[in-house]
């Protein structure tokens, strides 16, 4: 084992097990990459604590705290068995490190120090962004610089992602996340917990040109998002449904405010295109779109049809590794040993860690 541990470190290729515990997903994976630097998931377990939460119709820290604490053991015992590999086998350790709920980051953090201390293996503390913003290269290895829409429960940002540790930021949400307007329409609407989904699967049944809504800050300047406007006009067209609202309303008002987030988003990418283009002289040979509301479909096809007609190429990862997920973290740990970075066992987990104020050296 040893001798072979060896041989993959001299011919450039690692096995790196990721651990995600930021929010409500406890999650660990193994992935590799082979001698010509491309990577591949040799495992991938995500244990969901939906149930655990659904009764208060969001996360509770304290509960997802716990639930990481009691699984997250199992889990790596489990992404380390369907792998077919021993720790002995394992060259990094990699754990999201922030940001994230605080109490799930401790989790992640001590659990993968302790391991890589355990076994004198390097540690890379994770930002949780960072692995969204690299998975592209893990499913489509994807050649720096591209422009990147990171899209989830507490982000939504435009970013011209340079170089490993390198990212410009070009646009963020002056409000609420994207995601966080999905889950709050959807509490609205009656349409259950969590809300990305539930939105997607009304608005199928809707239609989306019946309530006029707000595109905010569309045809504006820059890349910058706001979703409360919008949230507000949905309460508002909310309030004057009958009670209880027909099925077809709420449909029709999902559908009405998916159509909104999707023309800003669009909007708000050609923008993010020209600022690329004025900063490298040409456009991103492509955009990627990660983070958990990158499953939506709706988004998917409205950022094909702004590329197709920019051409430039859209790279979005499967649906299972937009949302939380380990191997991405593991991919994000790889990568950083593979520049030679590790972090010191010091490292203290960080519930606010913009991906702007990151380097490749940290
Ligand atoms: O990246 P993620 O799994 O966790 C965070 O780091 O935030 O993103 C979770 C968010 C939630 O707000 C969820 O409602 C949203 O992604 N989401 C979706 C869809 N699937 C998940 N939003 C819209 N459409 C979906 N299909
Ligand atoms: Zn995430």
């Amino acid at each position: 084992m040893q001798t072979r541990a060896c041989i993959l470190r001299y011919i450039g290729s690692m096995i790196v097990l990721g651990i995600e515990t930021s929010c409500d997903e406890t999650a660990a994976a193994i992935v590799r990459d082979d001698d010509t630097g491309a990577g591949k998931i040799v495992s991938n377990v995500v244990l969901s604590q939906l149930d655990d939460h659904r009764a208060f119709g969001g996360v509770v820290p304290e509960i997802a705290a716990r639930a990481h604490l009691e699984h997250l053991d199992a889990i790596v015992a489990r992404a380390l068995d369907e792998a077919g590999l021993d720790l002995a086998e394992i060259d990094g350790i990699a754990a999201t490190a922030g940001p994230g709920l605080i109490g799930g980051v401790h989790v992640g953090t001590i659990t993968g120090k302790a391991i890589a201390s355990a076994r004198g293996l390097p540690f890379v503390a994770v930002n949780h962004l960072e692995a969204h913003a690299l998975t592209a290269r893990l499913t489509n290895d994807l050649a720096f610089p591209y422009l990147l829409l990171l899209v989830s429960g507490g982000h939504c940002q435009l970013l011209a992602v340079e170089a490993l540790g390198q990212y410009t930021l070009l646009g963020t949400t002056i409000d609420d996340a994207i995601g966080e307007a999905f889950d709050k329409t959807a509490k609205l609407l009656g349409l259950g917990f969590p809300g990305g989904p539930a939105v997607q699967e009304a608005a199928a049944h809707g239609d989306p040109k019946r309530f006029s809504l707000p595109r905010p800050l569309k045809g504006r300047e820059g890349c910058d998002f706001s979703f409360s406007g919008l949230k507000t006009a949905v309460r508002q067209a909310a309030l004057k449904l009958d009670d209880p609202a027909p099925r077809q309303d709420i449909h029709d008002l999902a559908a009405g405010f998916q159509a909104a987030v999707c023309d800003t988003v669009a909007d708000r990418c050609r923008n993010a295109f020209d600022l690329f283009a004025q900063a490298h002289d040409g456009d991103p040979p492509a955009l990627v779109a990660a983070g958990g509301v990158a499953a939506n479909l709706a988004l998917r096809e409205t950022l094909e049809t702004i590329c197709v007609a920019r051409g430039v190429a859209l790279v979005v990862p499967p649906p299972a590794l937009c949302t939380d997920n380990a191997a991405m973290v593991a991919w994000a740990g790889l990568e950083r040993l593979r520049a030679g970075i590790t972090s010191p066992m010091d490292f203290r987990p960080r519930p606010r860690w913009p991906l702007a104020e990151l380097s490749a050296a940290e």
